[in-house]
Parts: C-alpha cells; structure tokens; sequence
C-alpha cells in the first residue's frame, strides 16, 4: 500500500472511530439485544462459579495432601465418588440442560424474526463482497451500506446472498443472521431509541471482510418515513455545468457498467446503486467517510483503500475527475 493510501485509510478509520456509533453486544438497545446480554452474563456468572468450585476444590485437595489410613480410607474413597459423581457429572448435566433450555427455548425464540404478515415493514438485504445492498419492497428505493429503520416498530430483515457467505449482524439490536447462497433467512430489528448503530458481517467473506460493515440509522417514523420517500425517487438532474461534464463522463468512461443511477441511462448491478450516493455518510461500506477528498481518493485509489474490490481505477486526468466528483456530489 502507499504512503499516501495508507494515511487515507488511517485517517478515515480515526475520522470513523469518532462517529460515536458503538458495535458492542454488551450495550443493548432492543429487547432482543437485551434478552441475549442477560443471557450471556447469566452464563458468564455460571462460569465464574464453576470456576470458583473447582479452585476450592483443588485447594482442599491441595491442603489434605497428606492423605487418610485405615478404615478412613474407605470413607474418603466413597466420598471421592461422591464429589467425582455429583459435582463431575450430575451438576454440569443440570447446568448445561439449564442453559440450553433457556437459550435455545426462550432466547432463539424471542430473537426470531416474526412473520412477513405480523411487521409492516419488510428490507431486503444482500450481502456482496463487500457490501450490503438494501432494498425497500413496496418501493424503488435502494441503497448501500447505510439502513434505515423506524423507532420502536418490528422490522423483518430478509438475508441473502449475491456471492459467498456473509453474516448480517447489528450488536446491539439482535443476533446475527447468515446470508447462504439459495436461501433467505430472516431476523427482526426493533430498535428502542434513535440512534446511529454499527453492523458488520460476521462470517469470513474474502480479504476486505473487515470492511463490510452496516450503517444503521434508527429514527422516528415521520423522519423515516421522509428519508424513504427521497431514496425511492430517481436522481436528480445535474445543476453546474461540471456536474453536467460529470455525468456524461460517468456514462462514457465506463462507470454506468457497474452502477446504476436511477432516472438515467446508467444501470449496471455489479457495484452499489449510486441515485442517492450523497445522502449517505461512508463510502467502501464504512471504509472511508462520504466527504469529497475521499470521494476523490476512492475514485482514483479504491484498490489502496480497499485491496481486492472490483472497482477499477479509470486513470482520470484531474480536471475530469473534478467534474464526476461534482456530479456524485450532487446526488442527494
Ligand atoms: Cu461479508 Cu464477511
């Protein structure tokens, strides 16, 4: 990598880590989310316990060393027996049982996504490597790495594939879902408070799996409702003369290939739908922030940024590449 992409990348994960959102289980913001953190220190109580049991053990054991004679023998063998039956075997069994129990019967349960005909809304995801594609059914609206959901309403989240195995997952509001070629998998979102949530996948997918990750904004309905009307509509036309130069440029180098722009000619399904690219805050799923240097940077460098992507470098003159920034900027 380049000195110069290298400070990008550096620059743009200290710029990221500053955003405030957090990607930590432990911090739940949905029931679901809770119900799993309760479950996950119930357990880590249960093993701190256990393990207390077993250093005490070894500590009395430690401390006898010396052994029994005789008829005491006999009593501390079938005590023996008795501690390596009932706390070795029938106790873990109880433990153990509990914990599935309460997993797998209550906890599964209570994260499972509910039907299609029980949620008013439904989102489509899929995973690509590497980037996540949403789309609102019911909508035209698409869009890329950045989800939006209401406050305080149950949303299915459907889960596929375009290539390998990812894992859709957003700490803080539930368990992760794979994303299995041939199959759709379902979970619900149901965020308690407005925020701004980090995802990531969650499955080993190529080289740039760490920069797979989800913007997840959860906002009152009315504003939800407001960002989805602006996604679901079609660009709006070029303003400046650059951004004009812009888009035909956009068409004739060979960007419309890969990416649609709704409302224009361009409707290539390789890389993400770029209609709105301007609304949202990242670029590379959450590699980068969407400022123009690094809308700039990912033009021209996308392969020091994000080694391995599909997207080319067009080798730009400079004056061009102004022009095609002008543009995208322009799609809000
Ligand atoms: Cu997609 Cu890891």
């Amino acid at each position: 990598m380049r000195a110069g992409a290298y400070a990008v990348v550096v620059g743009a994960t200290l710029v990221l880590a500053g955003c405030g959102n957090t990607q930590n289980a432990l911090a739940p913001k949905s029931h679901q989310a809770q119900d799993i953190a309760s479950l996950f220190w119930w357990m880590m109580g249960g093993a701190w316990i256990g393990l207390a049991v077993v250093v005490g053990l070894l500590v009395i054991a430690w401390r006898r060393r010396g052994g029994a004679e005789g008829a005491d023998e006999k009593t501390a063998e079938r005590r023996g027996w008795f501690v390596v039956i009932g706390a070795g075997m029938a106790l873990p069994i109880a433990v153990i049982a509990a914990l599935f129990v309460i997993s797998d019967v209550f906890v599964i349960r209570t994260t499972q996504a509910p039907a299609a005909s029980a949620t008013r809304l439904t989102v489509l995801v899929t995973g690509h490597q590497w980037w996540w594609e949403f789309r609102y059914p019911g909508t035209r609206a698409v869009t890329a790495n950045e989800l939006h959901i209401p406050i305080r309403a149950p949303v299915r989240v459907e889960v596929r594939t375009a290539d390998v195995i990812h894992s859709f997952w957003v700490p803080q509001l539930n368990r992760k879902i794979d994303a299995i070629p041939g199959r759709t998998n379902s979970i619900e979102l149901d965020a308690d408070a407005v925020g701004s949530y980090r995802g990531q996948c969650a499955e080993f997918c190529g080289v740039q799996h760490a920069h797979m990750g989800i913007d997840l904004v959860a906002e009152s309905e009315a504003e939800f409702r407001q960002w989805l009307a602006r996604q679901a509509r079609t660009a709006s036309p070029p303003t400046t003369a650059a951004a004009s130069r812009g888009q035909e440029l956009f068409t004739s180098a060979g960007c419309q290939s890969c990416h649609a722009i709704r409302g224009t000619a361009a409707a290539g399904d390789v890389g993400p739908d770029l209609t709105h690219l301007a609304s949202r805050r990242t670029l590379g799923a959450l590699a980068i922030p969407n400022t123009r240097d690094y809308l700039r940077s990912w033009i021209t460098e996308s392969q020091e940024v994000k080694p391995g992507n599909q997207m080319p470098n067009l080798d730009l003159a400079p004056d061009r590449l102004d022009d095609l920034v002008a543009y995208l900027q322009g799609l809000r």
